[in-house]
C-alpha cells in the first residue's frame, strides 16, 4: 500500500518538473518578452510598455528544439513586416500557423503577413481580438491563402469604424468573421477582389454590405449576416454557389420578389428575427434547392397573397417540391392553407400563432411530415382526420383551447339507425407517434387514456399542467373496440408534473398503469407524499423522485397508511365498473367538436352532492366546443373547484361508490360566491346530464378488463 502510494508520488512530483521545463522564455527584445510552452506547442509574447515599435527579430528566438505554431501577441499596437523579421529562420513549420492578437491593435502595415508565405501550403490563422481602431493598410494580408481569419470587437474611438476591404484584396479566405463590433461601414481603397468560402458578419450594425458583395469573388458557400441593421434584402445573385444565407435579426419588413434569383444551389435561408409583414408569391422563385426556410419571429399574417387578379397564391408556391423544414413559428397566423402541397416538407414549427382550428386534410399531400410543433396557438378543434395522411413522429400540441382527445359525429349506419361516432384524430398516426405533447391544454377535460393505448410506438408522453378533472384517468373503449392490455411497445415516459394527486387517483389509475407497464412518470419534485406517491414510487425514474420519499418517517407512516389501498381499490373498482362503462357512452354524447353540435357547449356532472366542502358539490365540465374565451374561463374555474373538492379523498371514494348507474336526473348545481366571482356574471349553472342505455357488450368486455386485472394481482 505504502510503496503504491510513494509510487505516485513519484510520478507526480515527475510531473511537476517536467509542466516547470515545459514553459521557458524564449525572446527577449526592447519590446516585447516572449515564453514559450513546448506542450501547447504556444508562444506568448507580451509587450514590455506601450510603444510604437514593430521591429522583432526572430533570429534570436530560442525554440529549444521544439516546433511551434500557436502565437499569442497581447497588447501588441503595430504590426508591419518588421514585426516578423528572420522568422523564417528559427520557426519551424508545424503544418500550421495561428497568430492570435489580444486588445490594442492598432495599425496593421502593408504585407505584414508576406513572410509567411515562405511555408506556402501551410494554414494560417489570423485572429484580433478587441483591436483598437485597427486601421488597415491597403495589402495588410499580404495576397495569401488563409484558413481563416477572425476579428472581434473591434474598440474604435471615432465611429463608424471604417473597414478598408483593400487590405484584403486578392486573398483566399477559407473562413472569416468578423463580430460584436459597433456601427461599421466598408470602404476599399480602390477595387478589390476577395475570395472567402464562409463567410460571417454578426452583430456588427452593419447598414449596407453592397461594397463587401461586389468585392466578393464569385465563389462562396455561406454568409452569415445575422444582427445587423440591414433594412433591405441586397442582391446575391453573383453568388451562385451560395448554399446557406443567414439574414436573421435585421430590419427587413419585406420580401421582394426575385430577390433570390440565380441561387440555385441555395439550401437554407434564415429570416427569422425580423418584422417581415409581407413576401411577394415570387420572392423564393428560381430556389430549386432550397430545403430550409426559417421565418420564425415576424409579423406574418398570412402565407397568402391575393393577387390584382383576385387569385390566391403563396409565396410558398416554388419550394413545394423541395422544402423539408419550416419554421414559422411567433407570427400572427391564423391559418396555414398554404402548406398543403409542400410534398417533401418533414418538419413544421408553427407555434405561438393564432390558429384556432385544424380541419379535415389540413395536412393534406404532406406525406412525409414527421414532426409538426403547433404549440400554443388557440387551437379549439382538431378534426378526427386532420393529420390523416401524415406520418407524424413528434406532436406538439400544448398550451392550446381543445377539450377533449375525440370527436363524435352522429352518422347514419347502413340499416339506418343513427348513432354516434367517435373517433381521435391521433387515430390516424396511431402507427407512428412517439413523441406527444398536450402540457398546458387547461381546457382538456377529458382524457381518454384508451387513446393513447393504441399509440404503440409512444416514448415520451406530456401532460403536465393539464387539469385534474373526473375524467382525467378515464379508460373507455368506443365504437365496438375493446382494451388491448399491451398498450404501447416501448419504455415511455409520461410526465405529469403540476398535478396533484390523491389517494384516489392511484386506484382509479391503476387500469391504466397496468396498461402502460412500462412507464417511467415525473411528477413534481415537491409533490406532497400520499398513497399514490407511495404506491407509483417505483415508477419515478432515477432522480425524480419527490423529495418527501426521502423522509423515513414519512415513507413509515405511509407503508402502513397504504397497506390496505388495493383492497379500498377493489371496492372502488367493483363499484365503479357499472358507471365507468356507462360514462363510455355517455361521453360519447358529450365530446363533440362536429358542426351539428359545436353551438352547444354541454355542462355535465359526473359526481355530485357528497361533498362536505361549502361548494357542495363536484363538478366536471365537458365541452363539446368552447366558442369564446369567456366560456373557456368559465370551464376552467369550474375545474378549479373540481380538483378542490376531490382533494377529500374518501369523499370522492364515496361518491364514486353511490353513483351506481341509475342517475336518469337533472342536477342543478348552484355555484357558491366564491366562485362565482370567478364566473364574471354567472350566478348559477344548470346543468344537464343525459344518461343512455349503455352497450352491453362494451361493458362485458370492460367487465373482462377489470376481472383481468384483478385476477392478476
Ligand atoms: C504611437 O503613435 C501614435 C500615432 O501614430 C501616437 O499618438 C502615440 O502617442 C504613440 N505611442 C507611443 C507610446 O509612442
Ligand atoms: C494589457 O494592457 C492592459 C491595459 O491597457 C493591462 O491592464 C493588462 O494587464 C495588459 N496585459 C498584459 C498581459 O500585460
Ligand atoms: C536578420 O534580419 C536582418 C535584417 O533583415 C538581417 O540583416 C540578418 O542577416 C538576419 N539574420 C539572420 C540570421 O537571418
Ligand atoms: C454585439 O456587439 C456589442 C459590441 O458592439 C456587444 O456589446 C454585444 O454583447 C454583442 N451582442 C451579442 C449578442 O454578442
Ligand atoms: C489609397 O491608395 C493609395 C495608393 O494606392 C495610397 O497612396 C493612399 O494612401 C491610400 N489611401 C488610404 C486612405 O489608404
Ligand atoms: C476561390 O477559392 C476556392 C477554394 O477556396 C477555389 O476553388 C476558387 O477557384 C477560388 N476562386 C477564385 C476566383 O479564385
Ligand atoms: C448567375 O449565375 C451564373 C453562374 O451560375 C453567373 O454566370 C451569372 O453571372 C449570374 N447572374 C448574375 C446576374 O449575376
Ligand atoms: C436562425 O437565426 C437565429 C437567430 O440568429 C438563430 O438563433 C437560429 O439558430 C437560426 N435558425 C436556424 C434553423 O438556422
Ligand atoms: C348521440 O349524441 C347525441 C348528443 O350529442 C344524443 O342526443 C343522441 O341520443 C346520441 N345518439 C346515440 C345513438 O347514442
Ligand atoms: C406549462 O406551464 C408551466 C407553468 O406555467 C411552464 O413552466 C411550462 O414551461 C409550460 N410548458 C409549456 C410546454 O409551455
Ligand atoms: C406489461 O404488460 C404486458 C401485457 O400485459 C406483459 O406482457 C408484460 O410482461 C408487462 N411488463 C411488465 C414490465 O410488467
Ligand atoms: C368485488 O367483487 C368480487 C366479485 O366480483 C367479490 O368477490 C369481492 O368480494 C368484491 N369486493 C368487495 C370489496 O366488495
Amino acid at each position: 500500500m505504502f510503496r503504491i502510494k510513494f509510487f505516485f508520488c513519484f510520478i507526480h512530483i515527475g510531473l511537476i518538473i517536467t509542466l516547470t521545463k515545459s514553459e521557458f522564455s524564449c525572446l527577449t527584445s526592447s519590446i516585447i518578452s516572449c515564453r514559450c510552452n513546448s506542450d501547447e506547442s504556444l508562444v506568448t509574447c507580451i509587450e514590455n510598455r506601450p510603444s510604437n515599435e514593430t521591429f522583432i527579430d526572430w533570429s534570436t528566438f530560442s525554440s529549444g528544439g521544439h516546433r511551434f505554431h500557436l502565437f499569442k501577441f497581447i497588447n501588441f499596437t503595430h504590426l508591419t513586416s518588421n514585426t516578423f523579421t528572420n522568422f523564417t529562420s528559427t520557426v519551424l513549420s508545424l503544418g500550421q500557423f495561428e497568430f492570435t492578437f489580444i486588445n490594442r491593435i492598432d495599425r496593421v502595415e502593408e504585407n505584414t503577413f508576406q513572410i509567411l508565405n515562405f511555408y506556402s501550403d501551410t494554414p494560417i490563422t489570423l485572429i484580433f481580438e478587441s483591436p483598437r481602431n485597427f486601421q488597415l493598410a491597403n495589402y495588410a494580408f499580404s495576397r495569401l491563402k488563409y484558413r481563416e481569419i477572425v476579428i472581434s470587437d473591434i474598440q474604435n474611438d471615432n465611429p463608424p469604424y471604417q473597414l478598408n476591404l483593400k487590405a484584403f484584396d486578392n486573398t483566399q479566405i477559407y473562413q472569416m468573421s468578423i463580430s460584436n463590433s459597433p456601427e461599421f461601414h466598408f470602404i476599399s481603397n480602390g477595387s478589390s477582389l476577395i475570395n472567402i468560402t464562409h463567410m460571417k458578419l454578426k452583430n456588427c450594425s452593419l447598414t449596407n454590405i453592397d461594397l463587401l458583395l461586389d468585392t466578393l469573388s464569385t465563389f462562396m458557400l455561406d454568409i452569415d449576416l445575422s444582427s445587423n441593421k440591414l433594412n433591405h434584402i441586397p442582391s446575391f445573385m453573383k453568388l451562385s454557389t451560395l448554399k446557406d444565407i443567414d439574414l436573421s435579426a435585421n430590419l427587413f419588413e419585406d420580401v421582394k420578389s426575385n430577390i433570390f434569383t440565380n441561387l440555385t444551389q441555395l439550401n437554407r435561408i434564415n429570416l427569422s428575427h425580423n418584422q417581415i409583414k409581407h413576401i411577394a408569391p415570387d420572392a423564393f422563385l428560381g430556389l430549386t434547392q432550397l430545403s430550409t426556410l426559417v421565418l420564425y419571429d415576424n409579423r406574418l399574417t398570412s402565407l397568402e397573397t391575393i393577387t390584382v387578379h383576385n387569385e390566391v397564391i403563396s409565396f410558398l408556391y416554388p419550394l413545394v417540391q423541395t422544402l423539408t423544414t419550416l419554421h414559422l413559428s411567433n407570427n400572427f397566423l391564423h391559418d396555414f392553407k398554404a402548406i398543403r402541397n409542400l410534398s417533401s416538407l418533414n418538419s413544421l414549427q408553427i407555434c405561438c400563432n393564432k390558429i384556432k382550428t385544424l380541419d379535415e386534410n389540413a395536412f393534406k399531400n404532406v406525406h412525409k411530415l414527421e414532426t409538426i410543433d403547433l404549440s400554443s396557438n388557440h387551437i379549439e378543434s382538431i378534426h378526427p382526420m386532420a393529420f390523416d395522411g401524415t406520418i407524424l413522429i413528434d406532436l406538439d400540441l400544448s398550451s392550446n383551447s381543445f377539450s377533449s382527445l375525440e370527436t363524435t359525429k352522429h352518422v347514419i349506419d347502413d340499416h339506418f339507425h343513427s348513432k354516434n361516432q367517435t373517433s381521435s384524430f391521433l387515430d390516424t398516426i396511431q402507427s407512428t407517434l412517439i413523441v406527444l405533447s398536450l402540457e398546458n391544454c387547461t381546457n382538456l377535460l377529458e382524457l381518454n387514456w384508451f387513446v393513447l393505448t393504441k399509440l404503440r410506438q409512444l416514448t415520451i408522453l406530456k401532460l403536465s399542467g393539464i387539469p385534474k378533472t373526473d375524467k382525467f384517468w378515464t379508460l373507455e373503449p368506443r365504437d365496438g373496440s375493446i382494451i388491448d392490455w399491451h398498450g404501447p411497445s416501448f419504455d415511455h415516459r409520461v410526465s405529469l408534473n403540476d398535478i396533484r394527486f390523491d389517494n384516489n387517483d392511484y386506484c382509479l389509475s391503476k387500469p391504466i398503469f397496468q396498461i402502460f407497464n412500462r412507464t417511467t412518470i415525473h411528477v413534481d419534485e415537491n409533490h406532497p407524499c400520499n398513497c399514490f406517491i407511495f404506491m407509483m414510487k417505483k415508477k419515478f425514474g432515477a432522480g425524480h423522485h419527490p423529495i418527501c420519499l426521502s423522509n423515513q418517517s414519512i415513507v413509515q407512516e405511509l407503508t402502513h397508511e397504504c397497506v390496505n389501498i388495493d383492497l379500498s381499490c377493489l371496492s372502488l373498482v367493483n363499484s365503479t365498473t357499472i358507471p365507468l362503462t356507462q360514462s363510455s357512452s355517455s361521453s360519447s354524447s358529450m365530446t363533440s367538436t362536429s358542426k351539428e353540435t359545436s353551438l352547444t357547449s354541454k355542462l355535465t356532472t359526473m359526481s355530485s352532492s357528497q361533498s362536505s366542502s361549502t361548494i357542495g358539490s363536484t363538478v366536471t365540465v365537458t365541452t363539446g366546443s368552447i366558442k369564446t374565451s369567456s366560456t373557456s374561463s368559465l370551464t376552467t374555474s369550474v375545474t378549479t373547484t373540481t380538483t378542490t373538492t376531490t382533494t377529500n379523498a374518501s369523499t370522492t371514494l364515496r361518491t364514486i361508490i353511490m353513483d351506481d348507474g341509475k342517475w336518469k336526473t337533472i342536477l342543478a348545481i348552484t355555484i357558491p360566491l366564491t366562485a362565482v366571482a370567478i364566473i364574471a356574471a354567472g350566478t348559477s349553472i344548470f346543468i344537464v346530464k343525459r344518461w343512455k342505455k349503455k352497450n352491453p357488450k362494451e361493458s362485458f368486455e370492460m367487465l373482462t378488463g377489470f376481472e383481468n386485472l384483478l385476477a392478476r394481482k
